[in-house]
């Protein structure tokens, strides 16, 4: 069977960690590159902690520095669920690996106009990469087989009561992705956060006896704690969600709606506007996905990691 060609767009980050974890050594997976976006921390952090990461786990792909700051909006990050290194809790050996000279913007455009628009995009952070990319060589739109992404919420939010995070960090760049024509799927908080990494999950991965088990355990053991900020008894691994999905969509129940983002600056800035019930009759523009087969998911989680060292 020909591999899902994918780039992974992150801002490493807990979840980011077990989404890079499983894009890179998932059998029908062809990870390209890893793009890098400021967003649970500052660039400065999510760059490197992504490369340790990958030096860890000898995950032998690319990785791309890319936009420090979102488009419009004033920096936020998320110090107080991922810590002040943004990957709190594991401990990595003295980072070696480098990232590649080219921005991350720059080989998102070369990559897609060089191919056969068979690439799917997943960004699992703020939207920043991806929408600066589409506005600085618009034809990409045409060259992205599908956008995956982790954002927004049909109900509550995590950053504000109305937004989520990675939508919050950069509304303006959602905005841009969502209007931009390319097929979309989004994962919203509604079904990222019954993806809950519990102590039974994390034993289990645990128990897989190999680095990349014991990485997991490290990593969500942290978020045991902050996640509780969220009013969650354990760490949902938000990402993995959206990488999943590439290969197996039939564990998850979705609806194919309307969706905008607030963009006024009042308490509802970066919202996520699902038009669950077509009251605007505005032609649909996303995928949204309701549920997932958590027994199903959790077993590709687990025999995902057992393919690393
Ligand atoms: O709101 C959850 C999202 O924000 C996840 O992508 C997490 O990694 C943070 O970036
Ligand atoms: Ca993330």
């Amino acid at each position: 069977m020909e591999k899902i060609k994918m780039i992974l767009d992150c801002d490493t980050g807990h979840d980011d960690a077990i989404a890079l974890m499983v894009a890179s050594k998932h059998p029908q997976i062809d990870l390209l590159g890893v793009t890098v976006v400021a967003g649970n921390q500052v660039l400065e952090k999510t760059l490197p902690n992504t490369l340790s990461v990958c030096q860890h786990l000898n995950i032998n792909v690319p990785v791309y520095g890319g936009m420090s700051k979102p488009m419009v909006r004033d920096q936020i990050v998320a110090g107080d669920i991922h810590g002040k290194s943004g990957l709190d809790g594991p401990v990595f050996e003295p980072l070696v690996r480098k990232s590649e000279e080219k921005h991350a913007v720059n080989f998102i455009i070369d990559t897609l106009m060089n191919s056969e628009g068979d690439i799917s995009l997943v960004p699992v952070g703020p939207l920043t990469n991806i929408a600066m990319a589409l506005r600085f060589e618009p034809r990409i739109a045409s060259k992205i087989k599908q956008i995956v992404l982790m954002g927004g919420a049909i109900g509550l939010g995590n950053a504000t009561p109305a937004a989520e995070f990675n939508i919050l960090a950069d509304p303006e760049a959602a905005h841009v992705v969502l209007t931009s024509g390319v097929p979309i799927v989004m994962m919203p908080l509604d079904l990222t956060n019954t993806a809950l990494a519990d102590m039974t999950i994390i034993e289990r991965m645990e128990a897989i006896g190999n680095k990349a088990g014991k990485l997991f355990g490290d990593i969500m053991r942290f978020t045991l704690k902050s996640q509780a900020l969220n009013g969650l008894s354990a760490g949902p691994v938000h990402d993995v969600t959206a990488v999943t999905y590439l290969f197996a969509s039939d564990i998850y129940n979705c609806k194919d709606v309307y969706a905008e983002i607030e963009l006024s600056k009042g308490s509802s800035y970066g919202r996520t506007i699902f038009d669950m019930n077509n009251r605007y009759h505005k032609e649909i523009n996303v995928r949204v996905g309701l549920s997932l087969d958590l027994n199903k998911f959790w077993d590709i989680v687990e025999e995902t990691l057992r393919r690393h060292e």
